[in-house]
């Protein structure tokens, strides 16, 4: 048995009660009863949220996770400068979007909301704090934050990077039963004290040998490294799915047989619309953009063509929607099966279907949506935000649906954009009746059951599959 050294009274805050510090922050509080958590958010709603029943993010069995310790060593609350002034260790999980406007727009990272947090933890700790990067942040954060708490602060701060690994829909498992857990920090003695802290806490429940100590930059690119290697999988699997197209080949067979290659693996290897989420287009972009600052042009070019090809695959998947239709789906009727970017979650930042849904409005069809966790508003904001339409314009081509009968009743084609596993039990027969003939599938995530659709009578397109004869492509 590993011994921890008891972290009785250690207390833990987190600033920003998102899809990172929400679930994280739970779990340490589930697997540390000795330790008092306390997640802070400038957003009332949101802490609400978290104090009820209806918590802020959908998330498979965080419910349980968050109930069996609220009020006990978990605590959600708006008062920010209280909880920094009690804690010991900081984290910080606010949002890291990619820069709109000014210097490095559409590629560094908006650090904004990070830098504010700093700010206020040195203008209200009173003791020495530890604090921990969460959110993904470009490399030499740390650096900044620490010069910032430093400059501004009138106490002794250790800054850790501490890179999250989670992906949504599976972050309570993911947490639960990491790969590892990585933390960067100083490699003097305070910095070591500072990470031997952090790390004693994770040992409640993840064995030593996967929590890894490194200098600080290498915890930094670590987690920008991983997203553009996975992300560098779904790209490249994608574009092979092109090549299956052309070819006959079918993209699973392919995927199957490359990833039973140890060297290779099979995980990340699905072809699909296109990947989405908050973090994959996010930091390969903060790694070119580092690239770029650092004078390396071809890696940044490298790793750039990562999000090219995610784009040229949500493009491709639209055309072939549009050709089908014989080059024309103005004024046709589409159902859009999910809006999420991937099953279990209702996060839709970065989702393929909102570039899909925005293609298929510059169209001019009619596109109904529906998606099992999504919420009506976050659609609207989404919708009206790439369309940069007002959102009565938006709802001339869009309506949201109920369920996905309702969003295919009529509709000339079905389009599946997440794979949530409830589209894969729809009663085909049924939808095919209530359906415009020919009625058309374009299975984005080839999730269904392909050669049945054909026999009820549907025409059908597949990523990566070979064509069937009754689909237009000309
Ligand atoms: C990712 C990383 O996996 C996680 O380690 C990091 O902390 C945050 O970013 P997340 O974005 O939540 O997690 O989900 P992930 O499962 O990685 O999927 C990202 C996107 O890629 C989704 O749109 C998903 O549908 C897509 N994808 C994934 C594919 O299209 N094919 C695959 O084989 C795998
Ligand atoms: P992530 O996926 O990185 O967790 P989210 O957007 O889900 O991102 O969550 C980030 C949270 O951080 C939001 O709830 C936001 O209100 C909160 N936040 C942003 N800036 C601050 C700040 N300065 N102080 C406290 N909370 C903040």
């Amino acid at each position: 048995m590993v011994s921890i050294p008891s972290q009785d009274g250690l207390k833990i805050c987190c600033i920003g009660a998102g899809y990172v510090g929400g679930p994280t922050m739970s779990m340490i509080a589930l697997k540390c009863p000795e330790v008092q958590v306390k997640i802070v958010d400038i957003s009332a709603a949101r802490i609400d949220a978290w104090n009820s029943d209806n918590l802020p993010i959908y998330e498979p069995g965080l419910h349980k996770v968050v109930t069996a310790c609220r009020g006990k060593n978990l605590f959600f609350s708006t008062d920010i400068d209280e909880a920094i002034q009690e804690a010991d260790i900081i984290f910080v999980a606010v949002n890291t979007p990619t820069k709109k406007v000014g210097i490095g727009a559409g590629r560094a990272s908006d650090l904004t909301y990070w830098e504010l947090a700093a700010r206020r933890i040195a203008q209200v700790a009173e003791t020495p704090k530890i604090v921990v990067e969460k959110s993904t942040v470009p490399i030499k954060t740390a650096e900044a934050i620490s010069a910032v708490l430093h400059g501004a602060g009138k106490t002794r701060f250790d800054v850790l990077s501490n890179p999250e690994f989670l992906a949504e829909g599976t972050a309570i498992t993911d947490l639960d039963n990491p790969d590892r857990v990585l933390i960067g920090g100083q490699l003097d003695e305070s910095g070591q004290k500072a990470m031997d802290t952090l790390a004693d806490v994770y040992a409640h429940w993840v064995p030593r040998d996967r929590i890894l100590l490194t200098n600080v930059w290498s915890s930094e690119l670590s987690k920008l490294v991983a997203n553009s290697f996975l992300a560098q999988r779904v790209s490249s699997i994608n574009a092979i799915s092109a090549v299956c197209e052309a070819s006959g080949a079918d993209v699973d067979e392919v995927a199957r047989a490359v990833g039973m290659d140890t060297r290779i693996g099979p995980k990340f290897l699905k072809a699909s619309v296109g990947f989405g989420g908050s973090c994959f287009q996010k930091d390969i972009l903060n790694l070119v953009y580092l690239c770029e600052s650092f004078g390396l042009p071809e890696v940044a070019h490298y790793f750039h063509q990562v999000v090219h090809m995610n784009d040229y695959q949500k493009e491709r998947f639209v055309g072939r929607i549009i050709h089908g239709l014989y080059n024309t789906v103005t004024g046709k009727k589409i159902a859009l099966l999910g809006f999420a970017f991937k099953k279990d979650t209702g996060d839709t930042r970065e989702s393929a279907s909102i570039d899909v849904c925005r293609r298929l409005i510059e169209e001019k069809a009619q596109v109904a949506i529906y998606d099992p966790k999504v919420e009506e508003e976050q659609v609207w904001m989404d919708l009206t935000y790439a369309c940069k339409m007002d959102k009565t314009e938006v709802q001339k081509y869009v309506t949201l649906c109920p369920d996905a009968l309702t969003a295919c009743k009529d509709a000339h084609a079905m389009a599946v954009a997440t794979e949530w596993d409830e589209f894969k039990e729809l009663d085909f027969h049924q939808v095919y009746d209530t359906m415009t003939k020919p009625s058309f599938v374009f299975d984005g995530r080839n999730i269904l059951d392909h050669a049945t659709l054909r026999e009820i009578g549907f025409v059908v397109y597949a990523i990566g599959k070979p064509l069937d004869p009754k689909l237009s492509t000309a």
